[in-house]
C-alpha cells in the first residue's frame, strides 16, 4: 500500500542518514523482526550489511534454507552462515532443566556472533548492530536509544565491552502487524513475513529431557506435519502458535501392524491469544486433529501416541519448559 511504502521508505532513509559510510552487522533469527530489520538495512547501505545466521540445529523443518535460500534471494543480502549444530549439540549434551538450556542456548549464541562480528571486523571497522527492536520492545525497555551493546532479549545475552557498537533499530516505531505488512512490501518470503511466534530457544525447549540429533529430527517431522495440516485447514490466522513438544523421557506401549511398540507420546499445544500474555487452548476441530494424529503416528518412526493440550494460559504457560 501507498503508506507502507512510505514507511519503508522513510525507514530506508533514516538507515541512510544515521550509518552513512559505515558498515553494520545483523543477527537473522528466521523470524520476521530481524529479516525486515536486514532488508531495510540492506536496501539503505547494500553490501556494507554483513548479515549473520547463527544455525543452532534448533529450527523447525525448512526455517534454515528460508534464511539462507529464500530471504537472500529476496533481498540480495550479504549473509554468512555459520552451521553450530554441533557445537549447540555439544553444550547441551547431559542437559534437562529448561532454564539451563535457555542459558546455555543464550550464551553459545554469543559466542558464535561474537566470533563471526570479529572476521567481519577483520575486514574493515563495524560501527553498528542492527536489531529488530519493535515499539512494544521499546516501550517495555524504558525507550532508552541505543549505544549500549546487544540488547538483552530473553534469550540474548551481552557482547563483550570491546566489540561495542552503535543500534541501528529501523523497527523502533512499528508495531507487529505493521512489520509484517513493511516484509511484504519489501518481497520478502512469505512463510517469514507470517510466521507465528516462535522462542530463541527453538526446539531446545520443546524435547522435554535431554536435546539430541536424533530427538531433533524426531520432533521435527512432527511439528511439519502439524503446521502443514493446520496450514491446510485454514488455521493459521486463529492459532496464535501450536508448539509441538516431545515427551523424550516417557514412552509408551502401543501396538502397529503385529507388532508391539514403545515409543514417545508428542504433545499439540495450539494456543489462541492476543499477545502470549494469556492463552486458551484452540477449539482445533477433531477432524484435523485425527488428520495430524494419524499422520504423526504413521510417519514419525518412535511415535505412537499424540495428545492435546487443553490447559489454558495461566495456569499453564504456552511452552511447556
Ligand atoms: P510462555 O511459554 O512463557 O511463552 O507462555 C510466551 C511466549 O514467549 C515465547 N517464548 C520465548 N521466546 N525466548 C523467546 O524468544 C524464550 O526463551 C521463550 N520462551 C517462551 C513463547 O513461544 C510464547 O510465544
Amino acid at each position: 500500500s501507498w503508506t507502507m511504502l512510505n514507511i519503508v521508505e522513510d525507514a530506508v532513509e533514516a538507515v541512510r542518514a544515521q550509518v552513512g559510510e559505515g558498515r553494520a552487522v545483523c543477527g537473522l533469527s528466521g523470524g520476521v523482526d530481524s529479516a525486515v530489520a536486514a532488508a531495510i538495512v540492506q536496501r539503505a547501505i547494500g553490501d556494507r550489511l554483513t548479515c549473520v545466521f547463527v544455525d543452532h540445529g534448533l529450527l523447525r523443518k525448512g526455517e534454515a534454507e528460508q534464511v539462507e535460500r529464500d530471504f537472500v534471494e529476496a533481498t540480495g543480502v550479504k549473509l554468512r552462515v555459520v552451521d553450530a549444530s554441533e557445537r549447540f549439540l555439544k553444550a547441551l549434551s547431559g542437559v534437562t532443566d529448561p532454564e539451563e538450556k535457555r542459558k546455555i542456548i543464550g550464551r553459545e549464541f554469543i559466542r558464535v556472533f561474537e566470533d563471526e562480528a570479529r572476521a567481519i571486523i577483520a575486514d574493515g571497522p563495524v560501527d553498528f548492530l542492527v536489531q529488530g527492536t519493535l515499539y512494544p520492545d521499546v516501550v517495555e525497555s524504558g525507550g532508552g536509544t541505543g549505544t549500549a551493546n546487544i540488547k538483552s532479549h530473553h534469550n540474548v545475552g551481552g557482547l563483550p565491552d570491546d566489540l561495542k557498537f552503535q543500534l541501528v533499530e529501523p523497527l523502533r516505531t512499528l508495531f507487529k502487524d505493521e512489520v509484517r505488512r513493511a516484509g511484504e512490501e519489501l518481497g520478502l518470503p512469505p512463510a517469514m513475513v507470517w510466521r507465528q511466534p516462535f522462542p530463541g530457544p527453538g526446539l531446545g525447549i520443546r524435547i522435554i529431557g535431554e536435546v539430541t540429533r536424533e530427538r531433533l529430527d524426531l520432533l521435527r517431522e512432527a511439528d511439519a506435519i502439524a503446521r502443514e495440516e493446520l496450514t491446510r485447514a485454514g488455521l493459521d490466522r486463529d492459532i496464535w502458535q501450536c508448539p509441538v513438544v516431545l515427551l523424550a523421557d516417557v514412552r509408551s506401549v502401543g501396538v502397529q501392524g503385529d507388532g508391539r511398540t514403545y515409543g514417545h507420546p508428542v504433545v499439540l499445544r495450539p494456543v489462541t491469544s492476543e499477545d502470549a500474555m494469556t492463552a486458551d487452548w484452540s477449539r482445533v476441530p477433531y477432524d484435523v486433529l485425527a488428520r495430524i494424529s494419524t499422520r504423526i503416528t504413521n510417519e514419525v518412526r518412535e511415535v505412537n501416541r499424540v495428545v492435546l493440550d487443553v490447559t489454558s494460559k495461566p495456569p499453564g504457560t504456552i511452552e511447556w519448559e
